[in-house]
């Protein structure tokens, strides 16, 4: 496999979408992007990294860092996670609040933004610094010691961040946070807020290809809890568009409204790609039509 073909070739067929979608602005810092910045990299199992166009620049992660939130957050404290969180698609948007009451306070999954929530408050209460804790993750996975939460960023959500609030207020009435709503928040807001390239990403998510298993060897989930963040990641992680993204791409992936969409090829490798125009579900038009392009030209896929 000529990897650098490869992803040239799919970033070439991204680009003949004929509009580019729009980049996020309901957290102001983020309308700042480059709307036409586009990169694409591929980390592999047996240690290659390739990359195209801005793969080396560094993006807002947005939710993508949930990834990482969720499988440490698993390798810390284990299955006790999933009584605050379920593991069924919404289909309603990442930031919806509408089946919160129904559901007493439980959110659906992971991946949408309470969800989120709940997962940082088990990782801040597990290790005291949730931020950190991804940080030093995505730090340690990539090589890369210039990973780091953007403040500005973060700052900025904090100010427009009401949705977010009033989600974490309304599922602590419900005793589904132990820390207080304001810790969570600020620790949600920064890991959202981490800067880190394609290839930064590409690389950090490379312990879901190798099953489980660390840069160093050292395992940091099961191969059963693997398999199981890959599942949810399918399901869920491209939010109300999973099922699209799912029949499109073929592989577990996700995005973050910076515009980067990070996708596991269990046993092969993690490819992540970064366009910052957003569909209406808030996935990168470009990165999942690049991801398109690149696994209907090799046929890699979990199906
Ligand atoms: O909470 C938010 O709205 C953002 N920090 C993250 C949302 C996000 O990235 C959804 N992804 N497509």
């Amino acid at each position: 496999m000529d990897y650098q073909v490869l992803l040239q070739d799919a970033m070439e067929q991204a680009r003949r979408m004929p509009a580019r979608g729009r980049v996020a602005d309901y957290i102001p810092a983020l309308a700042e992007a480059d709307p036409l910045a586009f990169g694409m990299a591929i980390a592999t199992v047996d240690g290659g990294v390739f990359g195209a166009g801005d793969w080396q620049r560094p993006f807002s992660i947005q939710s993508v860092s949930k990834l990482f939130t969720l499988a440490l957050a698993l390798a810390e404290g284990g299955e006790g996670l999933w009584r605050g969180v379920g593991r069924e698609p919404s289909g309603n948007p990442f930031n919806s609040l509408v089946q919160l009451e129904s559901e007493q306070g439980i959110p659906r999954n992971p991946f949408i933004n309470a969800g989120a929530l709940v997962v940082t408050d088990r990782l801040l209460e597990l290790t005291g610094d949730a931020v950190g804790a991804v940080r030093d993750f995505l730090r340690t996975e990539s090589g890369n010691p210039e990973v780091a939460a953007d403040d500005t960023v973060a700052a900025s959500e904090a100010r427009h961040g009401h949705r977010n609030a009033a989600m974490a207020h309304f599922m602590a009435s419900y005793g589904n946070l132990r820390n207080p709503v304001d810790s969570v928040l600020a620790h949600y807001y920064a890991h959202c807020a981490i800067a880190a390239s394609c290839r930064d990403l590409a690389l950090a998510g490379l312990f879901l290809a190798r099953h489980g298993v660390r840069v160093d060897g050292s395992r940091l989930l099961s191969r059963s809890e693997a398999k199981r963040i890959n599942a949810v990641l399918l399901t869920c992680g491209t939010y109300d568009a999973a099922g699209e993204f799912a029949y499109r791409v073929g592989l577990p992936g996700k995005s973050g409204v910076g515009g980067g969409v990070l996708a596991v090829l269990p046993g092969r490798g993690a490819a992540c790609v970064w366009s910052p125009g957003l569909d209406a579900a808030g996935n990168s038009v470009l990165g999942v039509a690049a991801l398109d392009a690149l696994t209907t030209a090799t046929g890699w896929s979990v199906f």
